[in-house]
């Protein structure tokens, strides 16, 4: 995972690839480089670390171009050094590339290559692209029929910018990775996510895999695989560039964590009606799913938690669902048919994980649909069909806005499920419409009046931090726990409330906090003993529960005090604590909050 910019125009392109870099840091930080064109050929500076060590390196204003390419990147292959940082280079310096992805057949390209002499520099798969480039011009190719040419060759997943001295151009691709084409004011852009030029244009072209898109100063020109000219919408985006800052937060994690009451709203704006009693999902009207009679949700991480969410809301009533880690089913899907729906969950729509399941049923006569954030994502065009969640951009690495905007829209969704596959309806178990329309609000009133930071700090220093629910609660105690230990480093697991006496217990001391979620329906019961184990062995119990769960509230130790609603969405409010809760004990410990060691926003590798 990696992030790609591209700048081409009037006037000098530094700054402007800088800013876009910033804005794709999530994408990947262990490295950062950049290359231009200009009066003394191609130049570039590259830099091991976090983008600051390339901004400094840049202060001396040395590098100058109106045309350029920049990359941040997050290593696959080769640690994160100087060397292994893109730009690559040709064994001349005059051809540079960056590329977000995975080369497959590398080995053998760069062995074939070495075998005529070209000489190497890095341990990346990306350095045969250039060298490739190189090839084509020896053989007295234009650097566009070059570039064509190498891409041919290349089997994987790429996003790839190549500049050639002496062009005033710059030639890009993307095959299974995204690249969008930005359009501003004399000047053009490319880069991996809209949020790399959302401050210079909101008019973006969303590119197909196998175009090629040639920029210049004068304008674009997109060819598809056959190498004829095609047209390609430009679209607007609503998203403003403050969407993209940090609006006054230290962190953009915790401006997302409140950004939820607005992001809620937005998910939920127009696809729940109390008054008329129906769902409306824009493009499945009713009946869109009779005859499926099996749901497969495939996800990873903090989606996981959000199919989880949503397997429970409809086995609970009455659909047969499962989900599961898209990575193992990709590799081991379980039986399906033309009565099976799978739906894939990614709030990048980039993850290879669950591209991977996708295309591992492609072909068949099952039925597939995206749930995800980001439209013109590669989920989007593998899917037969899509719902957004309506998010907007999410910075952090840590999943929060983009976790209860995916449960809302998957409850919308399993309600249109529920009622074409069984004929009964969510609704019919008491104001669920009204609990999700009142959603938004309750999450305002929570970020309001929580105590979540003084309860982090209380418990700072603890062994190890556990997290129980049951049902729908329990992908709570997943997600509560994965946020923890990802923002933190700390030993943090969540369990099954029933699953503690098997195993778990054996871990439990007057060291070890447990957050214990409460539903505030019939399964507090069940939930209530377990919390009861735990404090025999000594364990503080930190209850997440609404005034409903009266008998939780007074036996715990301490108490995150979540607004009443329905109980199959008590979950969604249980979360937003827990991500206050990681968020101030990370801020505590002096954590990278928003860019984790190890993590990336978004994992396009298998
Ligand atoms: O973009 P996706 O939702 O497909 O990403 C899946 C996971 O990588 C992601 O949810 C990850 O677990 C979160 N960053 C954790 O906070």
């Amino acid at each position: 995972m990696c992030g790609i910019t591209v700048r081409v125009g009037d006037g000098d392109a530094v700054a402007e690839l800088l800013g876009g870099l910033e804005n794709l840091e999530y994408r990947g930080y262990d490295s950062a480089g950049i290359a231009l064109q200009n009066d003394v050929g191609v130049s570039i500076v590259k830099r091991e670390g976090r983008l600051d060590h390339l901004r400094e390196e840049l202060d001396s204003g040395s590098l100058h171009g109106s045309i350029g390419i920049g990359h941040t990147r997050w290593s696959t292959h080769g640690p994160p050094t100087d060397e292994n940082a893109h730009p690559h280079t040709d064994c001349t310096g005059e051809i540079a590339v960056v590329h977000n992805g995975i080369i497959e057949n590398y080995r053998e390209l760069r062995e074939e290559l070495q075998a005529d002499g070209h000489v190497f520099t890095s341990e990346t798969d990306t350095e045969v692209i250039p060298h490739l480039i190189e090839s084509g011009r020896e053989e007295g190719l234009s650097p566009e029929r070059a570039f064509r040419r190498a891409v041919d060759v290349l089997e994987g997943s790429y996003a790839i910018a190549a500049i050639v001295d002496g062009t005033d151009a710059v030639f890009a691709t993307r095959q299974g990775s995204p690249l969008v084409l930005g359009r501003g004011a004399q000047k053009y852009f490319l880069a991996s996510d809209i949020p790399a030029f959302l401050e210079h244009t909101d008019e973006v072209v969303y590119l197909k895999d196998g175009d090629v898109v040639r920029v210049e100063t004068e304008g674009y020109t997109v060819t598809n695989v056959d190498g004829e000219v095609v047209t390609r919408e430009v679209e607007r985006v609503d998203w403003s560039p403050e969407d993209v800052g940090k609006a006054g937060y230290d962190h953009y994690m915790l401006k997302e964590i409140h950004e939820q009451p607005t992001a809620l709203r937005q998910t939920v704006r127009g696809r729940v009606d109390s008054l008329s009693n129906d769902v409306d999902l824009e493009a499945f009207p009713p009946g869109t799913f009779s005859g499926i009679d099996r749901i497969h949700l495939v996800a990873m991480g903090t989606s996981t938690h959000a199919a989880m969410y949503a397997e429970s809301l409809l086995t609970e009533n009455g659909v047969d669902a499962g989900s599961y880690l898209a990575g193992e089913y990709a590799t081991a899907p379980p039986p399906a048919g033309p009565c099976t729906l799978v739906i894939a969950v990614s709030q990048s729509g980039e993850t290879a994980d669950t591209l991977a399941a996708v295309r591992s049923i492609q072909g068949t006569d099952v039925r597939t649909l995206a749930v995800t954030n980001v439209v013109g994502s590669s989920l989007t065009r593998e899917c037969d069909g899509s719902v957004f969640i309506r998010a907007g951009p999410e910075i952090g690495v840590a999943a929060t806005k983009t976790f209860s905007s995916q449960v809302l829209t998957l409850s919308v969704l399993a309600e249109r499920l529920v009622r074409d596959i069984t004929g009964h309806s969510i609704e019919n178990t008491g104001s669920f419409f009204e609990a999700l329309s009142r959603m938004p609000g309750d999450v305002q009133r929570l970020l309001d009046d929580s105590s979540a930071r003084s309860l982090a700090e209380k418990y700072l220093g603890s062994d190890a931090y556990f997290f129980i629910g049951r049902n729908s609660c329990y992908p709570v105690a997943l997600e509560g726990a994965l946020k923890f230990k990802e923002i933190t480093y700390e030993h943090a697991e969540g369990f099954a409330a029933s699953e503690l006496k098997h195993g778990p217990l054996a871990l439990v001391t007057s060291e070890t906090p447990v957050f214990a979620i409460f539903s505030g329906g019939d399964d507090d019961t069940k939930t209530l003993s377990n919390v009861k184990e735990v404090q025999a062995r000594g364990a503080p119990v930190v209850a997440v529960a609404s005034n409903s769960s009266r008998e939780a509230i007074e036996q715990a130790d301490d108490v995150l005090l979540i607004p009443d609603t329905h109980p199959v969405l008590s979950g969604v409010l249980a979360n937003v604590q827990l991500q206050l809760v990681a968020y101030h004990a990370a801020n505590e410990l002096g954590r990278a909050i928003d860019k984790p060691r190890n993590l990336a926003k978004s994992v396009t590798v298998e």
